[in-house]
């Protein structure tokens, strides 16, 4: 079929994710048949690089041998199995594989197939197991969740987040939150100073904990980065602090690693930068190197230990999705720990990591950039009207977004989160795409800024 019919039937019938439709239909959206490396190729025969790792989720590159033949070899043997009354190899496997890698404690994995659902099973296990667990068990329906956050956008993980252009509009949907202001420093409230602001941060999250904490079921965080909010980073000692905060006040930490999950941080988990164990551990996006959809949400033996009892007690977790644990997805996450360590892949996030933050310092006297924020291999560059007082630019102009076509219209495919343009490369691309993704980049936000 060719790319006119495709793109008709395409602007015809398929309903886009985030998109503000009318305007995206006609912009003629790229077709993508195939990948290669770190390559996308449309139907129109032109090369991208895919400078977002296909949304945040891919490792290694596109049709890596190693995957492709474990994806390849399972579908010999079976598809899909359900895990609600069986198990499967992969399953098995996967979950020890996992247990091994998390942070030390985390025994339980609980599967499911994306982000959102890894949250949403993540807040149904913290509340169940408040009233379960053996000692000063209750009622606990209140979650605590940071300004901006961002969980998915299942309804449970909508309540958690806190992006009000995603999320205001369903207000009356959701469960009751509590809402701490964010640990970052750009564009301050009146009368604070960076310091003053991040004292201010940790009262408040100190205090809520202290007077409510025996109805807080967990504390919800992106540790270190908060991604869809704009890759806000988290001053060294917040995460920690945290866990020291809800250790204290009994509550439960639940640590969303979606988005900075292996490597894209700097090491395998976000968390053993300040070797933080949380009690709930949500994983998805880059747990099959961007292959497959597959989430997990692990959990100490503490917890799962609640849930357990005669069938007639009713402990079960009844919850679960018929895809959950798919044994095609589980190869390919099989297959992609092990390359991990056979390609040195975190090494190789050291090693572009440098390299993307002495690119990004190119950026510092830009007229129209306001800061640059940037962990491992997650960056974003926040373009602002004006420099002096970081003036932001007016909503319509959807600055990012135009950014994001001229990126496109030379070569390079990312995406923003409002104003902010991001740069995530694969956490295996080499160097050299890192200046190529840079340099295209760069030269999107002079085509759009200086126009
Ligand atoms: C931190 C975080 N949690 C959850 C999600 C939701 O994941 P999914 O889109 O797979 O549902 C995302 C997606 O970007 C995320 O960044």
């Amino acid at each position: 079929m060719n790319t006119a019919r495709l793109r008709e039937l395409d602007n015809n019938h398929v309903w886009h994710p985030f998109a503000p439709m009318q305007a995206f239909r006609d912009e003629g959206v790229p077709l993508i048949e195939s990948g290669n490396g770190f390559y996308l190729f449309d139907t129109d025969g032109n090369r991208y690089l895919d400078g977002n790792s296909s949304l945040w989720c891919n490792i290694h590159g596109h049709r890596v041998p190693a995957i492709d033949n474990a994806v390849r070899d399972q579908l010999d043997r079976i598809a899909h199995t359900t895990l609600l009354g069986l198990s499967s190899p992969p399953a098995a496997q996967l979950a020890g594989e996992l247990v091994a890698r998390t942070p030390k404690g985390l025994n339980k994995v609980f599967y499911t197939d994306s982000g959102s659902t890894s949250v949403e099973a993540a807040l149904k296990i913290a509340y169940q197991y408040h009233a379960q667990k053996p000692i000063g068990g209750g009622r606990r329906d209140l979650f605590v969740c940071l300004a901006n956050a961002y969980h998915g956008d299942t309804i449970g993980a909508v309540s958690v987040g806190g992006i009000d252009v995603f999320h205001s509009v369903y207000g009356q949907l959701l469960f009751e939150t509590v809402r701490v202001p964010s640990p970052v420093t750009f564009r301050l409230p009146e009368g604070h100073t960076a310091e003053s602001y991040l004292e201010f941060c940790d009262r408040e999250l100190e205090r809520t904990l202290r007077e409510q904490g025996d109805r807080i079921a967990a504390v919800v965080i992106e540790p270190l980065v908060q991604g869809a909010a704009g890759i806000l980073v988290h001053p060294e000692g917040y995460l920690r602090r945290v866990r020291e905060l809800t250790r204290a006040h009994d509550v439960l930490l639940i640590a969303d690693e979606v988005a900075v999950g292996f490597g894209r941080t700097g090491t395998l988990f976000a968390c053993e930068q300040e070797d933080v164990r949380p009690d709930i551990l949500c994983l998805a996006k880059g747990i099959t190197g961007g292959y497959l959809p597959l989430a997990a949400t692990l959990t100490t033996d503490a917890i799962y230990d609640a849930f357990l009892g005669d069938p007639s007690e009713g402990k079960t977790f009844y919850h679960g999705h018929t895809y959950t644990g798919n044994p095609l997805a589980c190869a390919a996450a099989l297959a992609s720990l092990e390359l991990f360590e056979a390609n040195n892949v975190l090494q190789n996030v050291a090693v572009c990591g440098t390299r993307l933050a002495s690119r990004l310092a190119e950026l510092a006297d830009h007229p129209h950039v306001g800061e640059v924020r940037q962990k491992g291999l997650m960056a974003g560059v926040e373009l602002v009207q004006d420099r002096d007082g970081n003036a932001p630019y007016p909503a319509a102009d959807r600055m990012g977004h135009q950014v994001t076509l001229a990126a496109r219209a030379r070569g390079t495919i990312t995406r923003p989160l409002g104003d902010v343009v991001v740069l995530m490369p694969a956490p295996a691309m080499p160097p050299v795409l890192v200046d190529e993704l840079c340099d295209s980049v760069f030269a999107a936000i002079d085509d759009v800024t200086r126009r």
